[in-house]
């Protein structure tokens, strides 16, 4: 894509944290760390504005629980429309980690995320909000 140049000004207490900003995530440069600020905003307002988005739910528990894997499932095929990939890995002899690729209407897939969360036996789980473009 075509790159813009335009100048910014910045109190010096702001350039300052910019730049800390920079140092601290490793960004390269100043632009790259803007470009990517500015691209969580719009994100984040995707989400509030239940807009199509994608994500992943990502799950761990105890495979012992089978009564909880029955109730993920069930979930899961519930909400198939938006369900794009599985990834399951046994982390160790007890506990699994799922990776659930979702797409779809935001607020559809947070009601997914937060009723799998919430199952008794996981152990954590947290939603990944991004887009699809
Ligand atoms: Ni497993």
């Amino acid at each position: 894509m075509l790159l813009k140049r335009f100048g910014v000004s910045l109190e010096e207490n702001l350039l300052k944290a910019l730049d800390s900003y920079v140092i601290k995530n490793q960004f390269p440069n100043r632009s790259q760390a803007i470009r990517f600020l500015i691209n969580k905003n719009l994100v984040e307002k995707k989400w509030e504005e239940n807009r199509e988005v994608a994500g992943a739910i990502v799950l761990v528990y105890d495979h012992h629980k089978r009564d909880l894997q029955n109730k993920s499932t069930d979930l899961q095929h519930e909400y198939h429309q938006m369900i794009l990939s599985v990834q399951h890995i046994h982390l160790d002899h007890n506990n699994c980690l799922e990776t659930i690729a979702v797409r779809g209407k935001a607020r559809m897939l947070k009601e997914l995320s937060d009723k799998l969360i919430s199952l008794k036996g996981i152990h954590h789980g947290k939603l990944v909000m991004t887009t699809t473009g």
